[in-house]
This record gives structure tokens, sequence and C-alpha cells, in this order.
């Protein structure tokens, strides 16, 4: 009998998580819950089941995906905690640590988890964290799942608010990146199409270099490196730009950011 799921919190996230796990074929039973019928309107469209009763949803599910925005995650907790003892309960929820969401669920078997958005596509890094009382069992449970999403990994909790800063809010920067080089393609004469497919293919298939030939970036730099060619002239330029401390700086200040909120949240 496979694991039935209850998504609660059907926005960016959790509505990506629900449409990924369906779209990569993930046979399991999907029941979502959030307050706002039009989003949950939107899913019975695909074939959900849905309710408006987060308690409803946690009763009929093996393993429960909370997917609010922090601020809410206390408010859901207390709606559903009956129902969640001997439970994987997993959550989305940024810079909301493992020990708050056990002062609520103490019986539940708590995983952490931050996606990306690129989860809408089966590519998102996710990085997860457990609960003490998580078993080995539970966390191949929680893996088959997060694989439907794209790639994950087990890290330390104290690595979450840097995870979160890099790859949480990646494809923001990304973005910025892409359209960047979009923006160059039409300085020197590209079609607008042809621009931002070129920009946006070559960062998908660069990350994919790294990735499945498990080399380090300076090696890519390198393959594509003619001695006198275009590619130094190119590289040359930005090597005299901001480019590197940008970027690291931009982490850095999401990763504070993160810290920030958690304090504020007091949790
Ligand atoms: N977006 C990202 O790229 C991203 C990446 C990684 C992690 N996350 C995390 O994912 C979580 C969700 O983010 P999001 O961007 O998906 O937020 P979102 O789009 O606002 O979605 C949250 C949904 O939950 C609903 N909701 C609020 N209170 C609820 C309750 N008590 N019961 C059921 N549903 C409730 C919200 O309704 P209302 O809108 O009416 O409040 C909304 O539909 C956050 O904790 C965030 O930190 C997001």
């Amino acid at each position: 009998m496979k694991d039935s799921i209850a998504v609660i919190g059907t926005g960016m996230m959790g509505g990506a998580i629900i449409k990924s796990l369906k779209k990569s074929g993930c046979s399991n039973k999907i029941i979502a819950a959030d307050i706002r019928p039009k989003r949950l309107q939107e899913l019975e469209k695909m074939g959900i089941l849905t309710t408006a009763n987060n308690l409803e949803a946690a009763s009929n599910s093996d393993i429960i995906f909370i997917s609010v925005k922090p601020s809410d995650i206390g408010n859901v907790l207390k709606t559903i905690k009956t129902e969640v003892d001997g439970k994987l309960v997993i959550s989305v929820a940024a810079t909301v640590p493992l020990n708050f969401l056990k002062k609520f669920i103490p019986k539940a078997k708590i995983v952490r988890i931050m996606p990306n958005v690129a989860a809408l596509v089966q590519a998102s890094y996710t990085a997860y964290c457990c609960g003490e009382n998580v078993n080995q069992k539970d966390k191949k449970r929680v893996i088959e799942l997060l694989n439907f999403l794209g790639i994950c990994e087990e890290v330390d909790e104290k690595y979450m608010d840097a995870i979160t800063a890099l790859s949480g809010s990646g494809p923001g920067y990304l973005s910025i990146i892409i359209e960047s080089l979009m923006y160059a393609g039409l300085k020197v004469g590209l079609p607008r199409t042809i621009a931002l497919n070129s920009s946006a293919q070559t960062v998908l298939g660069t990350g994919k270099l790294v990735l499945d030939l498990q080399e380090h970036p300076a090696k890519i730099k390198d393959m594509v490196t003619t001695p006198g060619g275009t590619t130094i002239e190119a590289i040359y330029e930005l090597e005299g730009s901001q480019i590197r401390q940008a970027l690291m700086n931009a982490v850095e200040a999401a990763t504070k950011k993160s810290q920030l909120i958690r304090e504020k949240l007091n949790v």
C-alpha cells in the first residue's frame, strides 16, 4: 500500500510540489488543502482531491507536506496536531527550525526541506534535514518523493539559512543572469526568441555539465576557452567586473535575512 500524501498550502511552492508529483508519475493518492477556494478549484480540474479542512487532509494521509508561509505554520500545526502522531510531516517553510515544529507536534516524524521553484519542472535542488525520530526507512520514503521534484540531498540543519539563500532564492538570481544574456543577444543583433532560448538553455546545459561530469566550473570554463579565441575576450571583460563579488554579497545578504526573519518570528 502506497503512502497517501497531503499538501497543506497550495500556493507557489505547494502547487509546484503537487504538479510535479503528478507530472513525474507519482501514483500515490494526493489530497490538497488550502484556505483559498480558487487554488483548490484549479487543482480539482487536474483531478486532485481537495479540501478546505486541514484536519481532514492530515487524517487521510500518511505523509503531510506543509507549504504555508512561516507566519502561518503555527496555526496549521495546532489544527492538525491530533492526526499526525507517527506520521511524516514535511515542512517547506523557510527559516522555521525543526525544534519549533516539534513543540506543536512532538510525536510526528518531522522533516524540514528547502526546495526551489524549479520543482515545477522536476529540476529542484531540495535540501532536507530530519528530526531525531526519523529512521532510515522514513528517509527512503522522503527521498523517493523528493526525487520526483528534482534532486535532493540531506544537510545539517545549520546550513538551512545558507541553502535558502543560495538555491531556494537562486532562480531569482539566475533569472537576472539569463535576462542579461538575452539583452546581450539583442545587443549583438539576435532575434528576441533566439536570444532568450539560447541564453536559458546555455545556463541549463552548463549546470548539467557540472553535475553530470562532476567537474569543477573552472574546468568547464577551460573547455570553452581557446587561446586567442572569442571566449577569452568575453571572460577578460567579466573578470574586470564585480560579478563574482556581487553574487557572493547577494547570497550573504539573503542568508543574513533568513536569520533575521527567524529572530522576528520568535522561533
Ligand atoms: N516560493 C518559493 O520559491 C519558495 C521556495 C522555497 C520555500 N518556500 C516556502 O514555501 C512556503 C510557501 O511559500 P509560497 O511561496 O508557496 O506561499 P504562497 O504562494 O503564499 O502559498 C501559501 C498558501 O497557503 C495558504 N494558507 C495560508 N494559511 C493557510 C492555512 N491555515 N491552511 C491552509 N492554507 C493556508 C495561502 O492562502 P492565502 O494566500 O490566502 O494566505 C496560500 O494559498 C513558505 O513557507 C516559503 O518559505 C517557498
